[in-house]
């Protein structure tokens, strides 16, 4: 049985063309999801001040470890003029406060939970045993309740913990319940944490206010300023018609002609963003891409443009220095269509500072051996004929693993689509063997954990697990399909 439904799955792989006639009735500015339209007044773009999260404050350390505390709560955020914005937030901002770790000290969250509805955290591209790991059910019920008695609800709090140890990276926590998570990261519920490392520290890249964390999602807002979504008639994702960065609609920021550090991360539901910089600077090579998902690159990689799927992270210098005083230089989405296509802007001032480079050799990333792969397991991300979005034609169901690995073991895992599909593994990182039987792409360098797949492809890691025994996700990150069962477990031992 297990085998005709593989080879089934495997008939799907070989038709695939066949597919691809369905595609563009799908795409909306290159990627799946459909537009849901503000109908409050939008305000024009560049001139809200990019707001920078604040770094959260541990309330104690000791020898190994640094406790934190975060209550999640509705907080009514001034983010279009003149109005406020019902959201579900960390700690009472959106994005959440940020941390920042040190990898190998272990780091410990308490979550309290003040919202109407249970939640669960999840820490992404955490290297988390299988109870921190925000496992859907494992939820957080809100203080005060009484209504669960599942083994795996909390009620009230949940302390989180993360040992951490791991490369140094740009990572981010967000809301991870079962069936809800594109909602509630949609109102509000995501934030960055940040890992440090001294093999990072040791290199001269931009530090303090040249080090930008960006958040940059996509929402639709009611006329009363409320977060408009919802996902009937938007089965393929939900497509806002604002963007944000760090939760301010395409902002501005000062910059120096400097060197910048920017950590774009796509935290929004569906939406890709072709990440571009106008002007150019003379020459082309704006973003220079330093670190991907999972930390530092071996080299640095120069983009002019830059691919980016939900849940990914792209680390990119930018040497302002390249632009005369006074340009005002403008993030577009080249994917974007009217106002999607504008994103944030750097109008830069006259200050020249030269403190950062970018050194040649960056990290040490060594090469997994396919050769070292003890299996090679597909898994087929499609939709089925009811409309749910299946994992090798299966809907979730937690406690159904479609793959137990070994820890300690190599393995190729093949990930085969019908549309977009942003594929993302928890537990360990992985590296892009190949797309469609040819070698990785432009945006696939270094250590991933999510990886954006086309439609009608074929795209090959190889990844080591390591560490954790236990239940773990494997999910497209496109949070409707996620939301609509594209989710599976996978076990290790
Ligand atoms: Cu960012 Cu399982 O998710
Ligand atoms: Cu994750
Ligand atoms: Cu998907």
């Amino acid at each position: 049985m297990k085998r005709r439904t593989f080879l089934r799955a495997g008939g799907a792989i070989a038709a695939a063309g066949a597919l691809a006639p369905f595609a563009p009735r799908l795409l909306a500015e290159g990627q799946p999801g459909t537009l849901l339209p503000s109908t409050a007044p939008l305000p024009p773009a560049f001139r809200a001040p990019l707001p920078v999260p604040p770094v959260l404050t541990p309330s104690r350390t000791d020898a190994t470890t640094d406790y934190y505390e975060i209550t999640q709560q509705v907080a009514r955020l001034p983010i279009l003029p003149g109005l406020r914005t019902e959201a579900w937030t960390y700690a009472g901002s959106w994005p959440g406060p940020t941390l920042v770790s040190r990898a190998g000290r272990r780091t410990v969250v308490r979550h309290r939970n003040q919202l109407p509805d249970p939640v669960v955290v999840h820490l992404h591209g955490g290297h988390t045993p299988a109870d921190s790991d925000g496992y859907p059910i494992d939820l957080i019920a809100p203080m005060g309740s009484a209504r669960y008695r599942a083994r795996d609800v909390a009620t009230g709090y949940r302390d989180y913990g993360y040992p951490l140890d791991q490369r140094a990276a740009t990572l981010w926590y967000h809301d991870h319940a079962m069936g809800r998570t594109g909602p509630n990261v949609y109102r509000g519920l995501s934030g960055f944490h940040l890992v440090h490392d001294d093999e990072e520290d040791a290199l001269p890249l931009p530090r303090g206010d040249h080090d930008l964390p960006l958040m940059i999602t996509d929402r639709s807002f009611a006329e009363d300023g409320g977060f408009r979504y919802r996902t009937a008639g938007h089965m393929n994702g939900v497509l806002g018609d604002v963007v944000l960065v760090n939760g301010a609609p395409w902002p501005v920021h000062r910059v120096d002609r400097a060197h910048y550090r920017l950590r774009f991360l796509n935290a929004s539901n569906a939406r890709r963003y072709r990440l571009e910089l106008d002007p150019q600077p003379p020459g082309g090579g704006a973003l220079v891409q330093i670190g991907s998902d999972g930390g530092l690159l071996a080299r640095p990689a120069a983009h002019d443009a830059v691919d980016i799927a939900p849940a990914e992270r792209f680390d990119v210098v930018v040497d302002f220095g390249r632009y005369p005083a006074g340009t005002k230089v403008r993030l577009r989405n080249r994917l974007g269509s009217g106002r999607t296509q504008e994103i944030m802007r750097f109008d830069v001032d006259g200050t020249k500072r030269v403190e950062a480079r970018i050194p040649s050799v960056l990290g040490d990333v060594p090469k997994l051996d396919p050769g070292s792969a003890v299996t090679t397991r597909t898994f087929v991300f499609r939709q089925a004929l009811n409309g749910t979005w299946t994992i090798n034609n299966r809907e979730y169901q937690p406690g159904r693993p479609l793959a137990r690995p070994r820890l300690g073991t190599t393995e190729i895992w093949r990930f085969v689509t019908d549309f977009h599909h942003p594929v993302h593994v928890h537990l360990d990182p992985f590296q892009v063997l190949g797309r469609d039987g040819r070698g990785a792409g432009p945006y696939d360098a270094g250590w991933k954990d999510t990886v954006d797949v086309h439609p009608s492809a074929a795209v090959e890691i190889i990844t080591r697990f390591t560490g954790y025994p236990g239940r773990f996700m494997l999910h497209c990150h496109n949070l409707e399909h996620e939301d609509m069962a594209m989710m599976a477990d996978f076990e290790t031992a």
